[in-house]
């Protein structure tokens, strides 16, 4: 397995791989590996010939407020994970090489130059400013986690935009866990002609149903615990639709019962959504999201259920 740091190397392992009738797949991720990454690795293995996961905190994901120094980066745990399930290259750039300075008055070599001594403003959750081309996925990227992230997904898109250029995988893996940043991912690939498929995996979760998530890791003992009522609360609405009830509100309220459970939850969406356009719906029909996020501690946690409703 090889780790890389330079796209130029990275494109290099990629076309030889791709000249030798390799398929590839790529799976984009911010490190802190955990059985979610797993299973998505596992698929991309299975999938193709030639994986390539992409270990990359990317500020343009963080709004002010939200600490991305505190991210959790045990890269040396990742890799050694990565190796074992047969990875082939993990992709590992550094902000500069990502979000480059660059001034359009530049020669190439001056380019080069700036390259070398970029200095990306990245503290504080800041985007990185010189960068100017943005890839906003218009609606889906405002309802839900939107609201309270705003410029959360246009950080998402972009990157990924950036990854699936650098890389040109024929597959790229991500999980259910994300519905809406699947969606807009899925969206950006298909209104922009990208030559890929998006797969999305399940959601993989704890034997107590808790979804697996780097940031479970900010959980305390009783916030750990209290953790459960999420899935439980998504779990609740999927009963009650069984029952035969089809009103949002009911299932919401229904929902809001299991979640006030937790004196410690704070509730930021429960929503019930058309998963095509993520429009909120009064009665549930057809291809239907239930998606919740709260603040539990320290940590913001989200799940969801897709269900097909008759
Ligand atoms: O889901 C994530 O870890 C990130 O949002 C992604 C897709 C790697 C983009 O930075």
């Amino acid at each position: 397995m090889e780790i890389i740091e330079i796209i130029e190397k990275t494109r290099k392992a990629v076309a030889k791989a791709k000249a030798a009738g390799k398929k590839i797949g790529l799976v984009p991720t911010m490190g802190a590996l955990h059985e979610g990454h797993f299973s998505l690795i596992k698929a991309a293995k299975k999938q193709t010939d030639f994986v390539v996961v992409s270990i990359f905190v990317n500020p343009a994901q963080f709004g002010p407020g939200e600490d991305i120094d505190k991210y959790p980066r045990p890269f040396d745990a990742d890799v050694k994970a990565c190796k074992k399930l047969g990875v082939n290259v993990v992709f590992a750039p550094t902000v500069e090489q990502m979000y480059p300075v660059r001034d359009n008055k530049s020669s190439k070599s001056d380019l080069k130059s700036t390259m070398a001594e970029s200095k990306v403003v990245v503290s504080n959750g800041m985007y990185p400013e010189k960068n100017l081309t943005w890839i906003n996925v218009e609606k889906l990227s405002e309802p839900l986690c939107g609201k309270s992230r705003p410029g959360h997904f246009r950080g998402v898109a972009t990157v990924c935009a950036k990854l699936f250029n650098i890389i040109r995988p024929d597959f790229a893996f991500f999980g259910q866990k994300d519905a809406q940043q699947a969606i807009i991912v899925q969206r950006m690939v298909a209104d922009l002609n990208m030559p890929l498929k998006i797969v999305v995996c399940p959601t993989v979760r704890e034997k107590d149903g808790l979804a697996m998530s780097s940031r479970n890791k900010y959980l305390n003992a009783k916030e750990r615990k209290d953790a459960v009522l999420l899935y439980a609360a998504l779990q609740e609405a999927e009963l009650f639709i069984k029952a035969g009830v089809r009103k949002s509100s009911e299932l919401k309220k229904e929902m809001e019962k299991i979640l006030k459970i937790s004196k410690q939850i704070k509730v930021d969406y429960i929503s019930i959504v058309d998963a095509q356009t993520l429009n909120e719906i009064k009665e549930v029909k057809g291809q239907v999201l239930i998606a919740l996020a709260v603040k539990l501690g320290a940590a913001r946690l989200i799940d969801n259920i897709m269900l097909d409703v008759e």
